[in-house]
């Protein structure tokens, strides 16, 4: 992606972090949800570009906003957009660290039009000769790595969503001897954070929203680390109708159990990550506001020329000061 336009797809991460930021706390995230999704869809309807949503906030019917196929933007470059306007809504509610405004951009087709169901992920810094894959065992990714890494599978450490579900993946953590790092949300930052140096965290396995494994999955290639994904319409209470819709969908060409590697979740290599914090986190600290001014920080992972931007911003206002911390 151009710069030019990858700094506006910026502004539209940073207005929407300031919009769900005055809800940081308050307990309520749905409001904060949309706060940010509001603040998002007019940002993007701003730019000179043809925007079309192929992962937002859910089906026509059920979203009002930044939902499946909505079309943004004045015209021009035709851009698919994945976003997830508040990635750990309970996060914000709750001033929990890393909660971020999320969007991956790519050329038109370039993104998996992911059935917005839950995906199971295992994401890494590197893939490890090819060897990690979704359908080997826990301990088997867990001995590749200690090997790829050098360090111990004692040393290793695990990101796990802290669900019910992941019970037996947890005990086979365990057997190993690995370390576990429990997020209540949040797996965007989760599966990125493996392949962010200073995180701490070595190897993400777990489901979650397939929609937040593209994004994952887009800032992974960016930067080089690894991700592999697979659906999974048993969790959902509602799958199975989900199911049944995917496989009507025109132009469905991929097969819905199969692994989903990087290069079927995001088919270019001009894609890019775009996410702003909300609340403070490891990769980015969150929104604040001082002085009539309001600082935010991005980061910006870009797979065309294999850069990680990381951008602070004081937004002055009418009379706002600027800052340097
Ligand atoms: P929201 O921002 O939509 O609240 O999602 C947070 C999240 O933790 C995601 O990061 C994760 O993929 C998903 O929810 C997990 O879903 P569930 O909470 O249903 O297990």
């Amino acid at each position: 992606m151009q710069p030019a336009r990858i700094m506006e797809i910026l502004g539209v991460a940073e207005k929407a972090a300031i919009a769900c930021a005055d809800w940081n706390g308050k307990g309520d995230k749905v409001a904060a949800d949309q706060a940010a999704t509001t603040a998002m869809r007019e940002a993007f309807n701003d730019i000179d570009f043809s925007g079309r949503i192929v992962i937002g906030e859910g089906e026509r019917d059920e979203a009002p906003m930044l939902y499946i196929g909505e079309e943004l933007g004045r015209g021009g470059e035709e851009i698919d957009i994945a976003v997830d306007p508040l990635e750990g809504t309970n996060l914000c509610a709750s001033n929990q660290p890393n909660a971020l405004t999320t969007i991956a951009i790519a050329p038109r087709g370039a993104l998996l039009f992911a059935p917005d169901t839950y995906m199971w992920k295992i994401a890494a810094a590197t893939d490890c000769g090819g060897r990690l894959h979704i359908d080997n065992t826990v301990a088997e990714n867990l001995q590749y790595l200690s090997e790829e890494l050098g360090k111990p599978v004692s040393d290793i450490n695990v990101c796990i969503l802290k669900r019910g579900r992941h019970d037996k993946i947890v005990e086979e953590v365990r057997a190993a001897g690995a370390r576990i790092r429990f997020i209540g949300d949040g797996d965007v930052f989760g599966a990125i954070a493996t392949a962010v140096p200073g995180t701490g965290i070595d190897f993400y396995i777990g489901a979650g929203g397939s929609p937040e494994g593209v994004l994952a999955c887009t800032g992974l290639k960016a930067i080089g680390g690894f991700f592999m994904g697979k659906l999974d319409f048993t969790i959902d209470k509602d799958g199975a109708e989900k199911r049944a819709r995917a496989e009507k969908m025109d132009g469905l060409d991929f097969d819905l159990d199969a692994p989903l590697t990087m290069d079927m979740l995001v088919r270019s290599d001009d894609a890019a990550f775009i996410a702003c914090g909300v609340t403070d986190g490891e990769m980015v600290s969150g929104v604040t506001f001082m002085d009539g001014s309001v600082t935010t920080e991005c980061v910006v992972m870009n797979a065309a020329d294999k850069t990680v931007r990381f951008v602070k911003t004081c937004h002055r206002g009418e009379n706002g000061r600027v800052r340097f911390n």
